[in-house]
């Protein structure tokens, strides 16, 4: 999989001369690839301007998408917002260190490559113990910030182990780079984005923190925090904080309509894609989805991704997932990146169901297909 070429970079990243080599060369204005519970981040540093614009080169990202801010503690976190709400106060001390990044109107000293020109921040603790060693060493050598987007090129599939970043932007690192292997990240699919910066906090990214568990910190209905770009309208809150029979289509609605909600690049529509095509379907069109696209395309290669669903395997390659939200989530994007690595050319996927423990996984999902 890996060229000797881009090997060169990876490193064990529960060593700790390489968390320090790591902290220095984040100081020296390098590149550095870290694992955190969500997924990889393709790190540097976030208050250097210069350092924090390699991201987006080695990434092919366009200059105003803002990138999530990453320290080790609620102290630095502040530092870099100039108004910490309440509800700010309440999420951070409820789930970080964890997969959950906080929007907030931004301090004057972080740089716009950061924010993309836009007046807010993302900021998150990480849990992954690589990444808070990494993070507390830099700390005491460094600015303590490190900015890190998923380490993936533009659109694709975001990275869960330390090969599929080398495999994805190996070859775009530089001398004095590094790539630091965690192993596979937990969690698997990226943080939850709450955006705290106005009056009404919003899930503008739904991810490894549920809609149920924020909404129940914040003494919220689930809708009430429904943003932009939502794949799901009619989530099954049942047995959580909101009633089940809620109507979340006036929430989208205003959320489309609300000029003040920042720009996210998860909520692009075709983003989270693997090479082949993907299609979607629920548990019971599953062997008519299939018969039809052997049919229609004849001499394609077609993996039948499955949860619940039976399908009588003539020929087909399937492929089974976890039936637990938690369990499918952590390996998603291995899988995805797998069956790319293999050539499928079609990835039929069962749709698992609308509840709010899937709602980060529907949406990848259907990012995937869109
Ligand atoms: O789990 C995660 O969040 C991972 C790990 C590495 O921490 N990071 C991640 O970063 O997914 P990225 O850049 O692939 O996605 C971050 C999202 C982007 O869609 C970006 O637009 C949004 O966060 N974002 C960052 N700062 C923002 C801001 N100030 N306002 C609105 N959205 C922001
Ligand atoms: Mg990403």
């Amino acid at each position: 999989m890996n060229t000797p070429a881009n090997s060169a970079f990876l490193r064990d990243g529960a060593s700790d001369a390489v968390i320090k080599a790591a902290a220095h060369a984040l100081a020296k204005g390098h590149l550095v690839a870290f694992p955190t519970e969500t997924v990889y981040g393709l790190g540097a540093d976030g208050l250097n301007a210069i350092a924090a614009r390699r991201i987006f080169k080695v990434k092919g990202r366009p200059a105003d998408h803002p990138v999530i801010l990453h320290v080790a503690d609620i102290a630095l976190a502040k530092s870099l917002a100039s108004q910490w709400p309440d509800a700010a106060d309440t999420l951070s001390k409820t789930f970080w260190p964890g997969p959950m990044t906080l929007i907030l109107k931004r301090a004057a000293h972080v740089p716009d490559a950061v924010t993309g020109g836009q007046d807010t921040v993302g900021v998150r603790i990480p849990s992954h113990p690589v990444a808070l060693r990494l993070l507390k060493a830099f700390a005491a050598t460094g600015s303590g910030v490190i900015a890190a987007p998923s380490a993936n090129r533009f659109g694709a599939v975001s990275p869960t182990r330390a090969s599929d970043v080398m495999d994805d932007i190996g070859d775009r690192l530089l001398e004095g780079d590094m790539v630091m292997d965690g192993g596979a990240c937990d969690v698997g699919v990226e943080s939850t984005i709450v955006d705290v910066s106005t009056g009404a906090p919003r899930i503008l990214r739904p991810g490894g923190i549920s809609r149920a568990a924020i909404a129940k910190c914040l003494n919220k209905n689930p809708a009430d925090l429904l943003a932009i770009g939502a794949a799901d309208q009619g989530l099954d809150f049942s047995g959580e904080a909101a009633s089940s029979d809620m109507d979340l289509g006036d929430a989208r609605h205003d959320a489309r309509h609300d000029a003040h909600l920042p720009r996210v690049s998860g909520s692009l529509e075709s983003h989270y894609s693997p090479r082949a095509h993907v299609i979607l379907a629920n548990p019971d069109q599953m062997q008519a989805m299939a018969q039809r696209y052997m049919t229609e395309h004849p001499g394609q290669r077609l993996a039948c991704v499955m949860r619940t669903a039976n399908l009588s395997a003539n020929g087909l390659s399937v492929i089974g997932m976890p039936m637990d939200a938690a369990a499918y989530a952590r390996e998603l994007y291995a899988r995805l990146h797998d069956l790319d690595a293999q050539g499928f050319d079609a990835l039929l996927i069962e749709l698992p169901p609308a509840q709010d423990a899937w709602e980060a996984v529907r949406d990848r999902l259907k990012r995937a297909a869109a």
